[in-house]
């Protein structure tokens, strides 16, 4: 068993230590924007958070989940809270191979630069780079949960 809550101070250094445990985004970790689910003894085992930005966009970002505890329906609790809270439109990015993870939350992938904000555009275009550079197979997504996409 694990419940959710609202992140406190005391949780910011286990967000940060999971995030890059984990291996994505460290930017941004503000404890004040952070939902963080714990066991049933009061330890830390897995938060996201939505993440405001300049061009008015939110993303629903940092969704990490420790190792022990996975599929095991944390994400989908965290996710499910933050959608609740936030309501649409949500965005967010990931790495190819978790879109089929996102879309049952109604997540969208957007291939269109068009359709994207700044923020994402930009972020498309700079990982487009990386991945040619690196020559990496998998590419960074963008999917929206959009007003309009309700099932
Ligand atoms: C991705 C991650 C957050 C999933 O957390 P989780 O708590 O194991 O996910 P849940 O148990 O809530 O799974 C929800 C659903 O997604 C499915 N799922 C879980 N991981 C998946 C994956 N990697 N790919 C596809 N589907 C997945 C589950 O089977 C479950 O489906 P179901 O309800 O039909 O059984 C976790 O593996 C993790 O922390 N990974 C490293 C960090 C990361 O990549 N975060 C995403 C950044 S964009």
């Amino acid at each position: 068993m694990f419940t959710l809550r609202p992140a406190t101070q005391a949780d910011q250094k286990a967000i940060k230590d999971l995030i890059r445990e984990v291996g994505i985004n460290p930017m941004g970790l503000d404890w004040r924007r952070f939902v963080v689910a714990e066991d049933e003894a009061g330890q830390f085992i897995g938060c996201g958070q939505v993440k405001p930005h300049r061009d008015g966009t939110h993303e629903l970002a940092s969704i990490a989940v420790k190792k022990g505890w996975r599929r095991q329906g944390v994400a989908r609790a965290i996710i499910e809270r933050l959608q609740a809270k936030h309501g649409r439109p949500l965005w967010l990015t990931c790495v190819n191979h978790l879109i089929p993870f996102y879309e049952p939350f109604g997540f969208v992938e957007v291939t269109d630069l068009d359709q994207m904000t700044a923020y994402y555009r930009r972020a498309k275009r700079f990982m487009k780079l990386v991945q040619l550079l690196s020559r990496q197979r998998y590419y960074l997504a963008v999917m929206v949960w959009a007003v309009g996409n309700e099932d």
